[in-house]
């Protein structure tokens, strides 16, 4: 309350009225100071959980590959000269405010309309910062598309809700199928061939949705980003987009789906993990092995169960016979050929190292993540049992 509108307010009163006034005017100022101080300190811890130096997995700021570092140089540019822009104009506008504040001389300052000089400067110098940012946006825009053609290592990428897909492709490929963990070499471009497939489309080379002979077109609209290799890219169904990553140092880097895709969207992550050229080509190699029988035991019952359980009716697993010679070919789920060698399952979400996390997964997909189209098959305890031991075999 002002010291003028409480000597108006207070004037008119009895002497009691204006203690009591006074007394609140106090009590309302200290109430107002405890808040604009709580605002100021939660602001401030805000700004300053954002200024982390370290630990920064999914930090488009610190890139670790060429794509990324290009876009990235592309930002700092822009920043900048959005800083001096930011400046100059709050500057100017400070200044106009306290220089020529009303200092309670009642003048009317001199009226201007129109400045065609100033007029013209503030025309193009808009223009001119504007041509300065589009030249190097559209070279950056040239430079991360560049195809590298066969130097390239071709990876189909495919959204399904909600978890990727990825399909080594050509000879060198070797016909590798995994599921949310990317491996690639370091110091190579990666051309992603990205697809989105409804549920009931059991692989990628098929264009009829084998229920209805449409053409399939009814998956969603999912977004891959990598933020330390590269930016986002919209994954549409009906459509290949094309989009490369590299990486310059062998390491885990965090991904995740950026385009809400439903119910289980922010449970779609995955990871891409870079290796030196020798040891991603032993991977891919080991990855190119069919999965071996199960040598009997509980893992053996977990293998006879896979069949009886309907799991086979949507999950590949190359090599796999079962008794009556049927194969496990129809990559509705992830291929689990070498289940045990990746480190998450799930769309990223869960360790595979966690046997409590893969026998909740089991029991009850939907309760663990809602959305997702694996059904609960309604196992027994043992079951469960029996399928994670055949799934701990598949390494
Ligand atoms: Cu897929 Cu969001």
């Amino acid at each position: 309350m002002s010291q003028r509108y409480l000597r108006r307010f207070t004037d008119s009163r009895s002497a009691a009225d204006r203690r009591t006034a006074e007394a609140g005017a106090a009590q309302h100022g200290a109430r107002g100071q405890r808040r604009r101080w709580s605002a100021w300190t939660l602001a401030l811890a805000v700004l300053i959980a954002g200024c982390a130096t370290s630990g920064k997995p999914q930090s488009a700021l610190d890139p670790a590959g060429p794509v990324a570092a290009s876009e990235d140089a592309l930002w700092d540019l822009v920043f900048w000269i959005a800083v001096v822009v930011f400046v100059i104009v709050q500057g100017l506008i400070l200044l106009a405010v306290f220089r020529y504040r009303d200092r309670g001389s009642g003048d009317i300052p001199r009226q201007v309309a129109g400045n065609t000089r100033l007029e013209v400067f503030w025309t193009i110098v808009p223009a001119v910062i504007l041509i300065a940012i589009a030249i190097p946006t559209v070279r950056t825009i040239f430079e991360v598309a560049r195809d590298p053609g066969d130097q390239a290592l071709d990876v189909r990428v495919v959204g399904k809700q909600y978890w990727w897909e990825f399909e080594y492709l050509g000879d060198e490929g070797q016909g590798v199928v995994t599921a949310n963990q990317l491996h690639i070499p370091t110091d190579r471009p990666i051309a992603l061939d990205m697809q989105s497939l409804s549920a009931t489309q059991p692989d990628p080379g098929m264009d009829e949705d084998p229920q209805v002979g449409q053409p399939v077109s009814d998956g969603v609209i999912h977004s891959f980003w990598v933020p330390r290799l590269a930016g986002k890219q919209d994954v549409v169904p009906g459509h290949t987009r094309r989009m490369m990553i590299q990486a310059d140092e062998p390491g885990t880097y965090p991904g995740q789906c950026a385009e809400f895709c439903g119910l289980s969207h922010a449970r779609m992550r995955f990871q891409v993990i870079a290796h030196e050229p020798a040891e991603f080509e032993q991977w891919l190699t080991e990855q190119a092995q069919p999965a071996a029988a199960a040598s009997g035991g509980l893992a053996a019952e977990g293998q006879e169960l896979f069949q009886s359980q309907q799991c086979i009716t949507c999950h590949a697993i190359d090599g796999y016979e079962a008794a009556g010679g049927a194969a496990a070919e129809v990559r509705i789920g992830p291929s689990l050929t070498h289940f045990a060698s990746r480190t998450t399952f799930a769309g990223g979400i869960f360790d595979v190292d966690d046997p409590e996390q893969l026998a909740a997964w089991l029991r009850d997909p939907q309760a663990v993540k809602p959305g997702a189209q694996m059904p609960n098959l309604g196992l027994s305890p043992e079951q469960v049992e029996a399928l994670s031991a055949y799934l701990y075999s598949l390494e």
